[in-house]
This record gives C-alpha cells, structure tokens and sequence, in this order.
C-alpha cells in the first residue's frame, strides 16, 4: 500500500512538470498563460503559431502520464509478490493528469489533461488508448474544435474500457473524463455559443 502512495506521489511531481510552459519560454514565445485560452497544453500552444513547439509539447505531456504508469507498474511488479502492477499504473497515470491540472509550483493553476489522459490510456490499455487516440483525431479532423475531440475521445475511453480493458481501468477512466469536463467548462461555453476558436485559428479568445 506505501508504494501505491508512493507511485501516486511520484506520478503526481512527474504530471506536475508544466511542458508547454517550459517550452514556449525556452523558445522565447512568451507567457502561454497570456496567450490564446490561456491554457499551457499542446493546444493552445499551437496558437503561438510553432507547430514543433506544439507538437513537443504533446508528447511530452503525453510521454509523462504513460511513464509514470509504465514506470509504477514494472517498479510494484518486481518488487511485491502479489501483484498490484496494473492498479499501480492507472494510479500514477491518474496522479499525474492531476498533477498536470494541479500543479503546486503554478498555484495548482495548470491544464485539462487530455494529453496525459491519453498518455495513460496509451500505456495502461494500449488498444483503448489507439482507439481513444483515433477518436480525437476523427473529431478534430472533422470538426476542427479540439477541446470537443478532447470531451468525446475521453468520454468514450472509460466504455471502451469496460469492455476491452477492466472494471478497474473503466472506473479510473469515467473519473478522468468527469474531470475533463470540469475542466473544459470555458470550451463548453464557448462551444455553446458558437465562438470556440478551431484548430488552424489564430484568434485569441482569452
Ligand atoms: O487539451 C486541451 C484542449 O482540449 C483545449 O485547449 O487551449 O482550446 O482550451 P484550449
């Protein structure tokens, strides 16, 4: 149980590391946090105009949740006898979307963990996470609204993963979802009222 705490802590300091942030001030960009939603995901990102810097962004905020989760499960599975690997996996990924939303060195003011969800998802159930993945990247093919391919991918993730992964995975998943949506409520009003900015736009819509 100490190390199911411990994988929780360490997959919460390692979601807590704010890429984008990190990034687009590397790159000279600016404050993302003044820029477009204000959000510091991939996404918003990507309004800077740097498709690299979007893109680094993606996977390392992706990166972080799935090694956080690979990293748990493979530590707790060598270590106990009785395996709690794959429990330990969701709970470090989850801890670092929360992390990622969280985090204590911006004043728990930090982002949506769609990326780090689905980092997770890739690396606690690979197929419902492909499947997760090609559902984002149909929505926003289609719609070009990222935070509705964010909402309906992760909305799908935990009933896929009732049926492909286990109840556990589906649990973990449907509160991650519930959390997306709390998060996305800005995008959801925006959604609504027909002004949420599409990918391509460099509208600001802060
Ligand atoms: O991953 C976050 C995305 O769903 C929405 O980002 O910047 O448009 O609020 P943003």
């Amino acid at each position: 149980e100490l190390l199911l705490i411990a994988a929780g802590v360490a997959g919460y300091l390692l979601g807590s590391i704010p890429f984008g942030l990190v990034i687009t001030r590397m790159l000279g960009l600016g404050d993302i946090r003044a820029i477009g939603s204000g959000n510091i995901g991939a996404t918003n990102v990507l309004r800077t105009g740097n498709k690299g810097a979007a893109l680094a962004t993606l996977i390392l905020d992706s990166g972080k949740g799935a090694i956080a989760a690979l990293i748990a499960r493979y530590v707790l599975a060598a270590t106990m006898s009785h395996d709690l690997g794959v429990e330990a996996g969701i709970i470090a990924g989850a801890c670092a979307v929360l992390g990622h939303n969280f985090p204590v060195w911006l004043g728990f003011k930090g982002g949506k963990g769609v990326a780090t969800t689905l980092g997770t998802l890739l690396a606690t159930a690979p197929y419902v996470g492909l499947a997760a993945c090609g559902i984002w990247l149909l929505t926003a093919v289609v719609t070009r609204y990222s935070s509705l391919a964010a909402l309906v991918s992760l909305t799908a993730a935990p009933v896929l993963a009732w049926f492909l992964a286990t109840p556990a995975h589906a649990a973990a998943f449907a509160l991650l979802a519930a959390l997306a949506w709390i998060r996305h409520r800005e995008n959801l009003r925006r959604l609504l009222n027909g002004s949420e900015s599409r990918i391509g736009d460099k509208k600001k819509k802060a």
